[in-house]
């Protein structure tokens, strides 16, 4: 006979796998940028599309998807997670989804529309105030998840920088749509990276199924999460400051650092161009994607994956005056592409 428990514990089971269904897939739409003179298309993969709004739903699911089958986590328990906003979103979303508790570990450059989510949605938030030593919030929200674990044995850490089940849910799912969605294998892939989950487990799939594509990571200045050196960091979700435990260099072809003057730039020409809303990190992909055209003249099918979309950005990318009190000057709506300041701030790119 099976106990309260067990039933319990196979209902939890049966509604992740009803979440799996709410995971893309996502569309991937060509935009026709003119860059150099020249029409050239960029496909974007919209993992806003996904069920809270981002790509890491699909990083909530991997991670927890684990910790049900490890026996971790149990009906009524309690998921604890550092977040710079997404996956955080994404696992107070299926932690609803599950009828467990969700606590959020989060820093100052949290976008409020974020805050709303989790409050909406029922989790508990603790804000770090601390800037770490590299000029972000990662090593103080990880030092308070530390503590709470520390203090409440009751926690459950997803540790989304840790767990091998962040890369191996995007090379399970997130690579084999990407590449299963295009007419041929693409000439290159580009993608943001923070804990470097989404890029790695994309890049580990191309390797084998189409080791002829170019896997170009792209970060936000001040960032380390790959060679960047560290620095003050103003946008949330893009950037760490530590090295990604998830990326070497059998999987990164290419690296492009982006400044925030590019993201803002390219969000923007790709709300003009058309009419799609983009996070601050893909139009921080989309820069280093540009810059790698500009490079590589022969290169035809490129994909941007695109983390999110750009509602949670109003107060930063999409603000004038937001750029104008970090010190930057908004972009000219003329330009098309502003090839001097991509030369003085993306960098790496070969
Ligand atoms: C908007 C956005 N872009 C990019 C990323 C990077 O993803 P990953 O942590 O898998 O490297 C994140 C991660 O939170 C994100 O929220």
């Amino acid at each position: 006979m099976p106990t309260v428990e067990d039933r319990a514990r196979s209902s939890m089971q049966e509604r992740l796998e009803n979440f799996r269904a709410l995971l893309g897939p996502t569309p991937i739409t060509p935009v026709t940028l003119n860059i150099g003179g020249r029409p050239r298309t960029i496909h974007l993969k919209l993992e806003g599309h996904n069920v809270a709004g981002s790509v890491k739903a699909r990083t909530a699911y991997g991670l927890v998807r684990s910790l049900l089958e490890q026996g971790r986590l149990q009906p009524g328990g309690r998921l604890l997670e550092s977040t710079s906003g997404n996956l955080g979103i994404a696992l107070a979303t299926l932690a609803r989804y599950l009828g467990v508790s969700f606590t959020a570990v989060v820093d100052p450059l949290i976008a409020p529309e974020c805050l709303h989510r989790l409050s909406e949605l029922g989790a508990d938030v603790v804000t770090v105030t601390e800037r770490d030593a590299s000029g972000g919030y990662l090593l103080s929200r990880l030092a308070t998840v530390a503590e709470l674990l520390e203090a409440d044995d009751s926690y459950v850490w997803t540790n989304q920088y840790g767990s091998p089940e962040n890369p191996a849910i995007h090379r399970e799912l997130t690579g084999p749509e990407l590449l299963g969605q295009l007419p041929r294998s693409p000439d290159a892939v580009f993608a943001a990276i923070s804990t470097g989950g989404t890029f790695s487990g994309i890049s580990q799939y191309f390797r084998e199924h189409s080791p002829g594509t170019a896997m170009v990571a792209v970060d936000i200045e001040g960032s380390v999460a790959f060679r960047g050196s560290p620095g003050r960091r103003h946008l949330s979700g893009i950037g760490a400051s530590r090295p990604s435990g998830f990326l070497d260099d059998s999987l990164v072809d290419h690296f492009a650092i982006a400044g925030i003057y590019e993201s803002a730039h390219y969000c923007r020409l790709v709300l003009r161009t058309a009419g799609l809303h983009l996070g601050a990190s893909a139009g921080a992909v989309v820069a280093g994607c540009v810059r790698y055209l500009t490079r590589h003249p022969e290169t035809d099918l490129v994909v941007c994956l695109c983390a999110d979309g750009g509602e949670k950005y109003a107060g930063t990318v999409y603000s004038d005056a937001w750029l104008r009190s970090i010190g930057l000057e908004p972009p000219p709506e003329a330009d098309a592409v502003p090839v001097a300041s991509e030369d003085a701030i993306l960098s790496g790119v070969g």
